[in-house]
């Protein structure tokens, strides 16, 4: 073997480890997109906060029953991923949108923040306090099940944009958003709620990938 040959030789024995030792390492299941939705808040809000159960200002609570949804933010190698912008929006419990284009007749609950926003701490940790939303109709034979939109962001890392759900609830088995993923990927985004009435907690983790 010529020595041309012998490095080419080296260097793909190389490559080949880095590649084993790299899979080996990243053991977290990176957390499945899901469609953004045409309901993204458009409009400013004074408030936007971890407690969406109070608007600022305001000493009148959200109707509907409140959830604690608590979790960490972290990388496909399982690292923490601190000072992401966790941003979650979502219905009230009617199952209304803060959002003009939002064509549900239902009614809008003021006293509700439909919008929030947590900067995950140095063990990627947030939380959020908030109720559980109503299902509303996508079509006139589909109706959603409760759900809430997350966006996390931070720099070099790709953006995840997805929905979590409420594991149980008879609407999942149906949703055409939610079925499109395979049985595991349900899994990542279907939280268990647990506790009490107004005081359950659910913890929905994230795994976002890493691009530099
Ligand atoms: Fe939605």
């Amino acid at each position: 073997m010529n020595n041309r040959r012998k490095f080419f030789k080296k260097t793909i024995i190389a490559a080949s480890g880095l590649l084993a030792s790299k899979s080996l390492a990243s053991n977290c299941t990176i957390t499945p997109a899901q469609t953004e939705g045409p309901f993204y808040p458009i409009d400013e809000q004074l408030d936007t906060d971890t407690d969406l159960v109070f608007v600022k200002g305001s000493s009148k609570k959200a109707s509907g029953e409140i959830v604690y949804i608590k979790g960490q933010v972290l990388d496909q190698f399982c690292k923490p991923v601190k000072n992401a912008l966790v941003e979650i929006w979502q219905a009230c419990e009617s199952g209304k949108y803060n959002h003009p284009n939002d064509p549900n007749p239902a009614k809008l609950d003021r006293n509700f923040q439909y919008w929030g926003k947590a900067l995950s701490d140095d063990l990627g940790r947030y939380s959020f306090r908030t109720i559980i939303p109503g299902s509303y109709p996508a079509t006139n034979t589909w109706n959603r099940p409760p759900h809430v939109h997350f966006k996390i962001s931070q720099r070099g890392y790709e953006i995840l944009t997805t929905q979590m759900y409420f594991k149980g609830h008879h609407l999942n088995k149906n949703d055409k958003i939610l079925k499109s993923l395979s049985k595991s990927e349900k899994e990542n985004v279907l939280v268990d709620f647990e506790g009490e009435k107004n005081k359950k907690v659910g913890i929905f983790n994230i795994t976002l990938n890493q691009i530099f």
